[in-house]
């Protein structure tokens, strides 16, 4: 079971985001404007888009965002705080894997899209995060950014993880552990599991160039504190960004 389901990780989750990510918010979509260049009143993709952190930040500054998220707890209080803020929003649930089918009857031709913060590439498989990547790839218009960040391999096949046997490196998997009590009773007592794909660099750029993308770049990635600099080995997350373009 995806644990974006779970009430409870879902509650603990969000409130960690809040306190840590939330601050930085108008820096991070600042930076965000900036490198997908696309002019006010375009439309703009979020892909898991939480709480609406940034969906909320990019549609005050004149964009028409849609978010998509396979939450319906996220989903509820994305559309609390629009609400809050006063403005409009089209929020999609359900699971990226389905991107294709839930903007078929929705909207098409992205101008941009974003997904930020491991949200939903990444605990798919690579097999399933290509396919997403292929779908992202579709819905942009020619000259569409994806700004993507999730976490950086590198650190992961340098870590404690691999002594304390939570990094699978022959797969690249972290299996994250999570309280005892994060049990989902609903779903007979199945325990909640998270385990994540990390890349290596070389590999997501592989992956987003097999999906159609061009000119595919890694930076290095602190929240907050989103600028073009490099990507050191030790950095928690990386950034990628990279263009649909003709040819
Ligand atoms: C760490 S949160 C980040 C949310 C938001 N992007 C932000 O930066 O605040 C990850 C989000 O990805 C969503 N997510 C995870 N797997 C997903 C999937 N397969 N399809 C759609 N959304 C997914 C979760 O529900 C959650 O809201």
């Amino acid at each position: 079971m995806n644990p974006w389901k779970n009430e409870k990780f879902t509650s603990e989750s969000l409130e960690a985001i809040d306190r840590k990510f939330l601050p930085g918010t108008g820096q991070e979509v600042q930076f965000i404007i900036n490198e997908l260049g696309a002019e006010i009143g375009s439309s703009l993709l979020d892909i898991g888009c939480g709480a609406g952190r940034h969906s909320i930040e990019l549609a005050k500054a004149g964009f028409v965002v849609t978010g998509i998220d396979i939450s319906p707890k996220m989903l509820s209080e994305a559309r609390k705080r629009a609400v809050e803020h006063k403005i409009k929003l089209t929020l999609l649930e359900g699971d990226i894997l389905s991107l294709s089918e839930l903007l078929n009857s929705n909207v098409e031709g992205f101008d941009g899209a974003i997904c930020i913060c491991e949200s939903g590439l990444g605990t798919l498989g690579w097999q399933k995060d290509l396919s997403v990547l292929r779908k992202i790839h579709s819905s942009l218009n020619y000259g569409g950014k994806l700004i993507l960040t999730t976490y950086n391999g590198l650190k992961k096949y340098r870590g404690d993880r691999i002594r304390a046997k939570s990094f699978d490196y022959l797969q690249g998997l972290v299996h994250w552990q999570l309280p005892d009590d994060w049990y989902d009773d609903h779903d007979h007592g199945e325990k909640l599991k998270d385990i994540q794909r990390v890349y290596i660099p070389a590999e997501l750029k592989m992956l987003c160039e097999i999906a159609g993308f061009n000119f595919v770049e890694i930076l290095g990635c602190k929240p907050g504190e989103f600028k073009r600099q490099p990507l050191e080995p030790d950095d928690i997350e990386m950034m990628i960004i990279c263009t649909k373009t003709k040819k």
